[in-house]
């Protein structure tokens, strides 16, 4: 058996095979939007666990594999032996022995480490507490399809070090662009990722100086799932780092704005800026369909041949 590949964060593709998976999503988007049926995936399952809400990741994983004449199942821990304790390990010789890739979505990445050192078939990391991968494949193929190569440019980050700032650093690495990221204090994206990547990253505290020659503005939700307890305290914590169209005029006359949604209009993101011409936002979201049915594709090459 050929050696299983998982994706549980960027850096497990290489940044040639990142390229070319950008290149298939936007190849499988146009068969998509020509009517062709492409079905590879016949009698295939994939299993995907939910440990958090999700409307963009659960609806691209379904539709993705119905497109691909497969099948997705739901799993959720409120019905499932995982949310009783049944150690991870053993749930993951389980479930990997009767389909053929899993997606999961949950608090720790350990337990997803974990997952995919026990499974026989490749492991999807559909968001953690530290890193949302796959949202960054459907923002890399949305830069491309507007602007070409992002290799050079610079993008700005404002707001929470949260997963998707995590991922944005892992992303400046493999794709050859510059990050800045304003963050209040305290809200700094993990010091290890950031002392690994310094040639790659420019930590700022204000978001007027980050979006300074940005070719793209990003933000996110400034309490994460799982954090909303702390949301009345970051609100406060977070005053001045929302994006909104003055902001946006700071940056290249060309930038873009992406936020992965749920936006919280009036918060990290104003809601003229969700209207603006440059959020891309939405066609972001839909590349989700797109860049992850690559991913499948891409993991799952070997059954695909045969
Ligand atoms: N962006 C994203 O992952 O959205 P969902 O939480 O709706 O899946
Ligand atoms: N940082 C957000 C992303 C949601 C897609 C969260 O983890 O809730």
């Amino acid at each position: 058996m050929m050696s299983t590949r998982h994706f549980l964060t960027l850096l497990d593709l290489s940044s040639n095979e990142l390229q070319q998976l950008i290149q298939r999503a936007i190849e499988l988007k146009q068969m998509r939007n020509q009517g062709a049926v492409y079905e590879p995936l016949k009698n295939r399952v994939m299993a995907m666990i939910f440990e958090k809400a999700s409307t963009r990741t659960r609806v691209s994983f379904e539709a993705g594999m119905a497109q691909f004449g497969g099948h997705a199942m739901f799993l959720s821990p409120k019905d499932t032996q995982l949310g009783r304790g049944e150690p991870v390990e053993d749930s993951a010789r389980v479930i990997s022995s009767m389909v053929d890739i899993v997606m999961i979505r949950t608090f720790s990445h350990e337990l997803v480490e974990t997952f995919a050192a026990h499974s026989r078939v490749p492991v999807i990391n559909a968001l953690t507490d530290d890193y949302h991968p796959c949202q960054l494949l459907a923002d890399m193929q949305t830069f491309h399809e507007f602007r070409g190569s992002i290799q050079g440019s610079t993008v700005a980050w404002i707001g929470d070090g949260n997963n998707m700032c995590h991922s944005y650093i892992n992303a400046a690495r493999q794709f050859d662009f510059h990050l800045n990221i304003a963050c209040p204090t305290g809200f700094e994206p993990n010091a290890s990722l950031v002392e690994a990547n310094q040639d790659r990253i420019t930590l700022l505290d204000s978001p007027e100086e980050a979006v300074q020659k940005a070719d793209l503005v990003v933000t996110d939700v400034w309490a994460s799932m799982g954090q909303e307890d702390e949301q009345r305290q970051r609100m406060r914590e977070f005053k001045g780092y929302q994006v909104n169209p003055a902001l946006m005029d700071l940056a290249n006359k060309d930038a873009l704005f992406m936020h992965c949604l749920p936006a919280h209009r009036g918060e990290e993101v104003s809601d003229t800026m969700m209207d603006d011409p440059r959020c891309v936002a939405f066609a972001e979201a839909e590349n989700r369909l797109h860049a992850q049915k690559a991913l499948i594709e891409f993991l799952l090459k070997d059954l695909i041949l045969n």
